[in-house]
């Protein structure tokens, strides 16, 4: 299984972005991108646009998670902007089987996120087309909020059910992922780590990122 390191930038010097990113870059495999409406969550963050403009000064996979009410009206912008895939919520979706062949229609990875009190069956159904399933291990919207140990079984699940799939759908987390509640994640079977403030927050956040990198490894062997 690919373990895949996600380092995101909500927490960083968002007017430092382009250098943030290089900070960080070398460990990392994906850059995770948080685009948030105001409406869907309580906090707004940036869109398409910002996508776009960082596009040119990092060659890592891009990947957003859209915590906004209406998903699919951003994805024509976001495929033109460079994106490489999109994390949709399944509760802002009326039809997400729709959703998911938009986002592959644009030539981007889907995928479906929910939030920790969002049943896991929610998403099964599209398993056989999704290419990622995110349990939300704390309530979108912010960065720095503590890990909620009650969406450990659901990841287990999900991995479960992505194994009976017999597909290569990634089971990401993201939300109070650290070096303390990282081991768990891995042990419950999730393999793309978003990492926020345990990275960026810290004093030396290209060093922390290596650190994540052996972590995430070293559980491999
Ligand atoms: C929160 C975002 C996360 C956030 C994670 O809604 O989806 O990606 O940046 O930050 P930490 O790692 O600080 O919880
Ligand atoms: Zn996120």
């Amino acid at each position: 299984m690919t373990r895949r390191l996600a380092p995101s930038v909500l927490n960083a010097d968002l007017a430092q972005l382009a250098d943030q990113v290089r900070l960080v870059e070398e460990a990392a495999d994906w850059i995770h991108l948080d685009i948030m409406d105001g409406h869907f969550v309580p906090n707004l963050t940036f869109g398409p646009p910002l996508v776009a403009a960082l596009r040119p000064h990092s060659g890592r996979y891009f990947d957003c998670h859209l915590m906004v009410d209406d998903p699919e009206a951003l994805l024509p912008a976001l495929a033109e902007g460079g994106a490489n895939g999109v994390t949709m919520h399944v509760e802002a979706l009326d039809d997400p089987a729709r959703a998911v062949r938009a986002a592959a229609g644009h030539g981007l990875d889907a995928g479906l996120a929910l939030k920790p009190a969002t049943p896991l069956e929610t998403v099964l159904p599209y398993l056989d087309t999704l290419d990622l399933v995110l349990p939300m291990t704390v309530e979108p919207g912010f960065g720095g909020q503590a890990f909620d140990d009650r969406v450990l079984p659901k990841i287990a699940a999900a991995r479960q059910s992505i194994a009976a799939a017999g597909r290569p759908v990634a089971l990401q987390v993201d939300g109070g992922v650290n070096a303390a509640t990282l081991p768990r994640c891995l042990e419950a079977g999730a393999d793309v780590f978003v990492v926020g403030t345990a990275i960026f927050g810290a004093d030396d956040p290209a060093a922390t990122a290596k650190a994540f990198r052996e972590l995430i490894d070293g559980g491999e062997r």
